[in-house]
C-alpha cells in the first residue's frame, strides 16, 4: 500500500470519465490529489492534467497506466471483448496495488439475466467486487441525460427527435450528479466499500414527454419520431458497429420499451442525500447546446 493519493480516470475523454475528471478538477478538496487522465487515442486533455495512454486490450499498457495509482475509476466501452478487458483491468489493478476501484456499470446488471447487456455487466460487476485488490464499489448508471448533448444533439437542435421506438419511460441521470457522487465516495471510501448503487434520476420520462420538455424549455417545437428497431439496428451497422455492439444496443432498447429502466434508484439519495437533478434543469443548464 502507498500513502499518496493518485487517482486514475479511465475513459477521461468520454462522458462518464470526463464528468469525474471535471468534478475533481473543480473541487478544492482534491487540490492535493494527483489526477491521471487515461485516454485511449485522444490526447485532448487540459495541459494541467497528466495524461497516460492505455488500451484495455493491452495488459502492459494498463499496468503502465496504473503505476503509483491508488484509486482507479472506469467504465467499459461496449465491445465484444469487454468482459475480458474488465478481467485484465482488475488483474492490472491487483498487480499495481491499486487500493480502490470505482466501476461504472449499467442499470439492472445481473449475471443470471438472459439479456446480453444485463448479464455481461453483471459478470463484470461480480469480477470487480471479487476484491483481487483492496476496495471496490459500483455505480450502475442509467441512461445519461447528456446523450442529448452528445449523440442526440443535432436532433434536438433541429426539433426532431428521431429515436428508436420505445414506449417505456427512462429515469435519465445527469452527469453532474454522477461526478458529485464519485467525489463523495472518494472522500470516505470505507463507507461505500463493497456496495452497488443504482444511479438514476428522480423521474422517468418517455420519448414523447422528453420532446415536450425540450419544446417547453427551448420555446420551439420539438417532436419525437419513432425509428423502428429494425431500422435502428441497420443504422448502427451502417455507423460501423459490429454484431455484438448492435445486439447490445438493440436489447437495451427492447428492455427500455418494456419499461425496465423507469425505476428510481436510491444511489443519489443515499450518496449525496439530495434529489437528483431534474430533466427540466438539465435542459435549462445546457440550453446553449441546442441553439
Ligand atoms: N452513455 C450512457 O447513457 C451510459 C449509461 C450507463 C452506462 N454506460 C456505459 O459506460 C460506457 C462508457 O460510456 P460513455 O458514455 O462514457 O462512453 P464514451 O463517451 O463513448 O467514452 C468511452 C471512453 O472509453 C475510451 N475507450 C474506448 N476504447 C478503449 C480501449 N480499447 N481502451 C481504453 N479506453 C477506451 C474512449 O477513449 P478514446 O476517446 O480515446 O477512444 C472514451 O474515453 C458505455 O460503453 C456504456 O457501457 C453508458
Amino acid at each position: 500500500m502507498n500513502n499518496k493519493n493518485k487517482i486514475a480516470i479511465f475513459g477521461a475523454t468520454g462522458s462518464l470519465g470526463g464528468c469525474v475528471l471535471n468534478a475533481i478538477r473543480s473541487n478544492d478538496k482534491f487540490g492535493n490529489s494527483e489526477v491521471v487522465a487515461i485516454a485511449h487515442q485522444r490526447r485532448s486533455q487540459p495541459d494541467t492534467v497528466q495524461t497516460r495512454l492505455a488500451d484495455y486490450a493491452d495488459p502492459d499498457s494498463l499496468i503502465q497506466a496504473l503505476q503509483g495509482v491508488n484509486t482507479a475509476i472506469y467504465a467499459m466501452p461496449i465491445n465484444r471483448e469487454m468482459e475480458k478487458w474488465n478481467a485484465t483491468l482488475v488483474k492490472a489493478a491487483d498487480i499495481c496495488e491499486v487500493e480502490r476501484l470505482i466501476r461504472f456499470s449499467g442499470p439492472l446488471a445481473d449475471a443470471r439475466s438472459s439479456f446480453l447487456p444485463l448479464s455481461i455487466q453483471g459478470n463484470m460487476d461480480d469480477r470487480a467486487l471479487a476484491r483481487e485488490f483492496g476496495q471496490a464499489a459500483i455505480l450502475r448508471t442509467n441512461f445519461l441525460m447528456q446523450n442529448f448533448v452528445t449523440s442526440h444533439r443535432y436532433m434536438v437542435r433541429d426539433g426532431s427527435l428521431l429515436l428508436p421506438a420505445c414506449e417505456g419511460r427512462i429515469s435519465y441521470i445527469d452527469l453532474e450528479d454522477v461526478g458529485s457522487a464519485v467525489l463523495k465516495m472518494l472522500e470516505d471510501f470505507d463507507s461505500y466499500d463493497g456496495q452497488i448503487f443504482d444511479v438514476t434520476g428522480a423521474v422517468a420520462w418517455n420519448n414523447a414527454e422528453i420532446a415536450e420538455i425540450f419544446s417547453d424549455v427551448l420555446r420551439k417545437e420539438c417532436s419525437y419520431q419513432a425509428l423502428e428497431l429494425a431500422a435502428y439496428s441497420g443504422s448502427l451497422k451502417e455507423q460501423g458497429m459490429d454484431a455484438f455492439q448492435t445486439q447490445f444496443m438493440v436489447e437495451l432498447l427492447e428492455l427500455a420499451d418494456m419499461d425496465e429502466f423507469s425505476f428510481i434508484g436510491e444511489g443519489i439519495y443515499t450518496i449525496l442525500a439530495q434529489r437528483p437533478k431534474s430533466f427540466y434543469t438539465f435542459v435549462m443548464d445546457n440550453k446553449a447546446c441546442w441553439q
